[in-house]
């Protein structure tokens, strides 16, 4: 065990001394929004809204989370979607559970190298435009999650997001942003630029954005079930519209696409239960690798926040990225040695590595286990009904506005999730992530996810539901605001609020918002981290419900986006 030095015990203090002295609102306690029964918390409020007009009238909270998904993909086409796919975590109010996986997966004519140029070096084929999109699992998902586990009527459950694309709702602020950053991706295909940018008009707030397209192809989802979306005519048209532009998905491709329920992966930090996300992906491992590390450490003694704090943090992510490159991807496609990387002597053996002095350079430390061991932009909201069931779902696009393509005649934006996968051994992705053969291209194969919906219970009845967009920073999002609570004794709209920091072992950095004091930033730069305060980059959002002791839920929507928390 690590003992926890105590000569930075002011540089908490400190930092909220500078904070106040500043003015810094960031980390003056903010309230979460508070309701009696049911609580749902989206980036979007129409989303939202949706969703807890659905538990209003007797849908349970599988319901509200279908009707959450479609209307996201009307409202917020940045992540929310039926061209992507994701991950819901469901855990009933009985105790039980199920995670249903409805990941993007490699058409069948994919291979390994098919993102690499003459020379062996990565395009940007795998982000951008047609050749970028894996299989869409998104309406397969949700039909298998509402057919089993629904109460509402699935048509019922789409017509708010026909209407919200029929009639159109005002454009935040946020989504302005959001469509000019990605502005030069999205002119390049003339649907998006159609669709989404007025045919490159300026944008405004308030302008009112109408998918008439979309409205038509969600009503036929409605009438004829997932059934129309894999082999009815929104199947025919995406087919042959991939076809005509070299896009790799056919018919059959779609045909025989399934969404797969898989058991979801649980452990322990304390006397806390956790079910996570399993493979394909790399979230749960995550997770509960690092709070394995984190026990019993002391590593929080001198507060969040404080240098010693986030440098062995820091230091215990460091190591699951290791390993994450090395041994993590699609468990019907390799063999992932979860068992061995949660294995508590492991853990112990891979925390002993940690100096509280010193970081230890990326370089000089790989993945833990010796090889061939054992045999080797997104959304997310969380949901609570009144009879106690509980989902926290993440599904994505990947890229903000996936591959930017927006299918004509069908009005859906496509996944770029293909980038996801291994284009190159050893060259980063999107995200700067090094990938291993584990995570090569197969046809069929689901590339490794780092969405990471998560549940934890305590005496059997679940208190947090919670779970983020944002690439890798996900994983590291969802540690630090579990622990901001079990921990640090945090509200949850503070806990999700609270300055973050990250780091994915390569590249050798280690990310702070802006909010973390300068004080202990300089105090981790000489324990040898090198440092960058993340400017653009939002080390991820998430959207996190409470329940107490009472059962009375708490809902914090992430300051850093424009999400809402409802309830009732
Ligand atoms: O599955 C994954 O890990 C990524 N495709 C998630 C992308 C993401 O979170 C982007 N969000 N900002």
């Amino acid at each position: 065990m690590m003992p926890i030095g105590r000569r930075t015990a002011l540089i908490p203090f400190l930092a909220l001394f500078a904070a106040w002295f500043f003015g810094d609102s960031s980390l003056r306690a903010a309230e979460p929004v508070r309701a009696p029964h049911a609580m749902v918390v989206t980036e979007e409020p129409h989303a939202t809204d949706v969703g807890v007009a659905v538990l209003k009238r007797g849908g349970n909270a599988i319901d509200a989370a279908v009707a959450a998904a479609f209307a996201l993909a009307v409202t917020h086409p940045f992540a929310g979607n039926i061209g992507g796919g994701g991950f819901m975590l469901i855990r009933f109010a009985d105790g039980r559970s199920t995670f249903i996986d409805f990941r993007e997966q490699a058409p069948a004519s994919a291979t390994r190298d098919m993102y690499l140029d003459a020379s062996g070096n990565p395009t940007r084929d795998s982000i951008d435009g047609w050749r970028a999109s894996g299989v869409p699992g998104t309406v397969r998902g949700l039909e298998l999650a509402q057919s089993k586990y629904g109460k509402r009527k699935w048509a019922d459950l789409i017509a708010p997001a026909v209407k919200l694309a029929r009639n159109g709702f005002p454009i935040p602020a946020t989504m302005v942003r959001s469509l000019n950053e990605e502005r030069s991706r999205l002119e390049k295909d003339p649907e998006s630029r159609r669709v989404f940018l007025e045919n490159g008009a300026d944008l405004h707030a308030g302008q009112r954005l109408k998918q008439p397209v979309l409205a038509q192809t969600l009503r036929r989802i409605a009438k004829n079930g997932a059934q129309e979306f894999y082999e009815g005519q929104t199947a025919q048209k995406l087919a042959s519209a991939m076809a005509e532009h070299g896009g790799l998905i056919t018919l059959e491709d779609l045909r025989s696409y399934r969404a797969v329920e898989r058991a979801a992966l649980a452990g322990h930090y304390r006397d806390i239960s956790i079910l996570t996300a399993p493979p394909p992906s790399s979230g749960g491992i995550g997770l509960l690798q690092m709070l394995g590390m984190l026990e019993g450490s002391g590593y929080q003694k001198t507060g969040a926040g404080s240098a010693d704090a986030i440098h062995y943090t820091a230091e215990v992510m460091r190591r699951f990225f290791a390993d994450r490159s090395q041994y993590l991807g699609d468990p019907d496609f390799v063999k992932v040695p979860t068992l061995d990387l949660l294995n508590p002597a492991y853990v112990e053996r891979r925390r002993s590595t940690i100096d509280m002095n010193r970081a230890t350079p990326s370089a000089a430390l790989n993945a833990g286990l010796p090889s061939g061991n054992e045999s080797s932009e997104t959304t997310h909201f969380s949901i609570v009904d009144a009879e106690g069931n509980a989902v926290a779902m993440t599904y994505t696009l990947n890229n903000g506005y996936g591959s930017a393509v927006t299918v004509p005649g069908l009005g859906f934006l496509l996944n770029d999730e293909m980038d996801d996968f291994t284009s190159k051994p050893g060259s980063p992705n999107l995200y700067g992530l090094i990938q291993g053969e584990a995570n090569a291209i197969l046809p069929h194969k689901r590339p490794l996810s780092a969405m990471t919906p998560t549940i934890a219970s305590r005496d059997g009845k679940p208190f947090l539901v919670l779970g983020a967009p944002g690439g890798p920073r996900i994983i590291t999002a969802v540690l630090e605001t579990f622990l901001n609570v079990a921990d640090f004794g945090m509200n949850v709209q503070d806990a999700v609020n609270a300055p973050r920091f990250h780091h994915q072992w390569m590249s050798d950095t280690l990310y702070l918002e802006k909010e973390i004091a300068p004080a202990v930033a300089a105090e981790l730069q000489q324990r040898g981290h090198r440092i960058e305060y993340s400017p653009g980059v939002v080390l991820a959002r998430v959207e996190a419900i409470l329940i107490d002791k009472k059962g009375h839920k708490e809902g914090a929507a992430d300051h850093r986006f424009s999400g809402k928390a409802a309830g009732y």
